[in-house]
Parts: structure tokens; sequence; C-alpha cells
């Protein structure tokens, strides 16, 4: 049978309004409904996160192949950079780490800024090298636009937007559907609206032609799961925030 096109979701918004969150419960969620499909988590975010919300040890990035790389390449090893790169295509596959159900691949933290330049600019490689291996690739991105921006994220199926209550997170989001509508081929673009107080703050939203896939109350489970560092796997299936994941995937027809 021949194989479909991957799935590609990415997730984006501002700093902590729950991009980790969602993008760690759309994975156990897809992993629960489709058990027999190939599923990726790629934590594209240096300060990490999603390996913790996952619970997974990550032992190599793709930061490290990078760097092995590169500093092989400096040692004279007077192979062609044609070479090199196959050969990092290759060991790419080496920073995948396999947990049940899923596979995962950390993008890591460079030590400094120019680094992550090219490591942003490596991992949108890896995207594509990786995706078509995979039937559902969730990507947990950076805060804010720069991704979007510089497009790591360049192809995806599904665009999902994370926002809090807050002016700032709506304008956020608001901001990075314009870049994505220029720099990015995606098919679908929803938010969900997370750590609400209240339902009574909706009609305050202003999330612009952005269609909302779910709203999310603030979730006392995740709230103590967090400062027990426990992984999502464990939410119970009524958790706030498992539904609210559960119900944009619904919306998306996945
Ligand atoms: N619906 C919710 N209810 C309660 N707490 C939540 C909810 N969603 C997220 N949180 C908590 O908010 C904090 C930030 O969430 P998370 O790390 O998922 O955000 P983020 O957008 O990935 O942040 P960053 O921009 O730093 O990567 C975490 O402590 C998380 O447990
Ligand atoms: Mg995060």
């Amino acid at each position: 049978m021949e194989k479909t096109e991957p799935v590609i979701l990415a997730v984006a918004g501002k700093g902590g309004v729950g991009k980790t969150s969602v993008a760690a419960t759309l994975v156990r969620l897809l992993c629960r409904t489709h058990p027999d499909k190939k599923i990726l988590a790629i934590d594209a975010d240096p300060a990490v996160g999603l390996s913790t919300a996952l619970g997974i040890e990550v032992c190599m990035t793709v930061d490290d192949i990078r760097k092995a790389v590169v500093a092989q390449a400096r040692e004279g090893d007077a192979k062609a950079a044609v070479e090199l790169l196959g050969e990092a295509r290759c060991r790419i596959f080496d920073a995948v780490a396999e947990a049940p159900g899923f596979a995962f691949l950390a993008i890591g933290r460079p030590e400094s800024a120019g680094c992550y330049c090219k490591v942003n600019g490596y991992l949108k490689e890896v995207i594509s090298l990786l995706a078509d291996s995979f039937d559902y690739v969730v990507i947990d991105g950076e805060a804010g636009v720069e991704q979007i921006n510089r497009r790591v994220m360049e192809k995806v199926t599904h665009l999902l937007l994370i926002t809090d209550a807050s002016k700032k997170g709506t304008q956020v989001i608001r901001t990075v559907k314009e870049v994505a509508d220029e720099l990015v081929m995606y098919d679908q673009v929803g938010t969900i609206v997370n750590r609400l107080p209240s339902k009574d703050v909706i009609p305050l939203l202003d999330t612009g032609d952005i269609p909302v896939l779910s709203y999310i109350e603030n979730d006392p489970a995740l709230t103590e799961f967090d400062i027990r560092g426990e992984n999502v796997f464990y939410l119970p299936e009524d958790a706030n925030i498992v539904r609210g994941v559960r119900e944009a995937v619904e919306k998306l027809g996945i």
C-alpha cells in the first residue's frame, strides 16, 4: 500500500501559554487513537520541555549531531562537503529516541545565539528528511514568531496557535498567522485558547480571523502534575487539557 503524506502539526504562540503541554497531550492522544501509526514528536524549542512533558530521557540532540559533523570537518578530514552532509543525514536517525508508541527528537541547546541560527536551519532540513518516515509529526515550537519567520516549519498540514486569555497572547497568534500566511505552507490553522480563568472571559477575546478549536480552562490536574514533574500520559482522560486537545483534534478531522 502506498504511504500517504504525513500529517504535520506545528504548535506556536507566545511564551508560557501552554504550547508544550498541548503538544505533549497531542502526542498522547495520537498514540491512543492511532496505535498502529508511526508518530514523531519534535522538540524544536532550545529551552527544552517536551521531553519532560512526555517522560523521555534525551541522550542526543540535533545540535549534538551538528557539532560532531562540524568538528569532523574542522579536523581537516579531507572529506567533501557533500559527503559530510550525507553523513549528517544518516546520523540524524541516531538522535531519534524510541519511546513506547512514538519516536522523539530534540533540537538541543546550542551555546551561543549564532549557533542557534544554524541549528534552526539544520532543523528545517531534518524535519523534511524525517517527516516521510512517519504518519504523524508533532512539532513543539519555540515561543514567538522567529521559527515561522525563518521557515523552520516551512510545510505543515496543521498550524496550531496556542494563546492564553491575554491580549498579548492573542496578538502573538495573530502575528504568527500573518507571517505564516506569507511564509508557511499549511492546510489548516486554528487556535486553542488555554489557561482560561473562566468561560466568562470568552466574549472578551479577539482571535481575529483564526478559528477557535477549543477553550481550555485552568487545569488543576496539570498544575499538580507540573509540581510533581509527571508526564502527560498519567493525566486522567477527563482532565481539561486532554478534553480540550481532543476537541481540537476532532474539529480538525485528525
Ligand atoms: N490549562 C492549563 N492549566 C493549568 N496550567 C497549565 C495549563 N496549560 C499549561 N499550564 C502550565 O503552564 C506552564 C507553562 O506551560 P507550557 O510549558 O506548556 O507552556 P509553553 O508555551 O510551552 O512555554 P514556553 O514558551 O516557555 O515553552 C506549565 O507550568 C504548565 O504546566
Ligand atoms: Mg514550551
